[in-house]
């Protein structure tokens, strides 16, 4: 596995490869990696010839200052984690190699943008499209790889390929959990002893309630996820909305559609944390 820091030796490597007709995949990551970005990782190495990981804590997605200078940066540790997953490229530019200038391009994808994330973290989906953009520019992939967690996230990613266009595929992977539930993120290291068995309530309650929706209506089930979040000790949710899972819209009954997610934010200290769960899908 070899590390690469500059856009044109990334560019020098891969290159050739395209040319023999070598399939590329890439997983973009901000780093700090655990088993949901390698799971990832061994798919994108199962399905493609060469895998490209980027590790790159994007400034211009985080609309909070103390969220960006607070989130970890473990490059040796991941590198190892790479390495093991079979990845042949890890991307690790500095800000400046990716932002000689600042970016001014922006990206708007309504109504996918303006709802949940898009709502409470005003710039962050312009933030995620001007990296990712760059990246796919950059690395020219066959295919990239985007979790199930960031549910929002994939919505946005696929809409950007599809209006760009670029011309790869997306895949999206499905959440990688704790045993107790907590779905695995970056930030869950910053959560202390007490945080963290308090966190697994995120999981609990929408767990609990896809049991709960199946003898309750809709509105029901989204107060018996907001009451319970409101109940747990050390919580405080953001927002709980069960949406379409392909317009992210809020939808009102179960049977407004057949692919039916919730999504969740929830505040545990200072650490935010996002879960989702699907009712229902095809
Ligand atoms: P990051 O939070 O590092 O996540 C990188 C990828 O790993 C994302 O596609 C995310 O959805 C996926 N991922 C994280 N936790 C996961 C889990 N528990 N199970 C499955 N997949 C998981 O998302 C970003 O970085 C950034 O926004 C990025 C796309 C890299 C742009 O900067």
């Amino acid at each position: 596995m070899k590390l690469v820091q500059t856009i044109n030796a990334l560019r020098a490597e891969l290159e050739p490869l395209r040319k023999e007709g070598k399939t590329i995949g890439l997983v973009p990551t901000m780093g700090a990696l655990h088993a949901g970005h390698a799971s990832l990782v061994k798919r994108a190495v199962a399905e493609n010839d060469v895998v490209v990981v980027s590790d790159f804590v994007n400034p211009t997605q985080f609309n909070d200052k103390n969220d960006l200078l607070k989130y970890p940066r473990t490059l040796d540790a991941d590198c190892k984690l790479l390495e093991a997953c079979g990845a042949a490229y890890v991307f690790a530019p500095s800000v400046e190699e990716i932002y000689p200038e600042p970016d001014t391009r922006t990206f708007s994808y309504p109504p996918l943008d303006t709802v949940m994330e898009g709502k409470y973290r005003p710039g962050h989906f312009n933030g995620v499209c001007q990296i990712v953009s760059k990246l796919f520019l950059i690395v020219e992939p066959t295919r990239a790889y985007f979790g199930e967690k960031d549910f929002q996230q994939l919505a946005i990613v696929r809409e950007m390929v599809r209006k760009y266009p670029f011309d790869l595929q997306i895949v999206g992977c499905p959440i990688v959990r704790e045993d107790d539930g907590l779905a695995l993120s970056s930030r869950n290291a910053r959560l202390d002893s007490v945080q963290r068995r308090q966190a697994v309530q995120i999981s609990k309650a929408l767990f609990t309630s896809v049991d709960y929706g199946k003898t309750h209506v809709l509105s029901e089930t989204k107060r018996f996820v907001e009451d319970s979040i409101g109940r747990a000790e050390g919580l405080r949710l953001e927002y709980f909305e069960i949406v379409d899972g392909n317009t992210l819209q809020p939808v009102h009954a179960w049977d407004e559609s057949d692919y039916i997610v919730g999504c969740i934010t929830v505040f545990c200290g200072d650490v935010r944390l996002i879960d989702n769960i699907k009712y229902k899908y095809k």
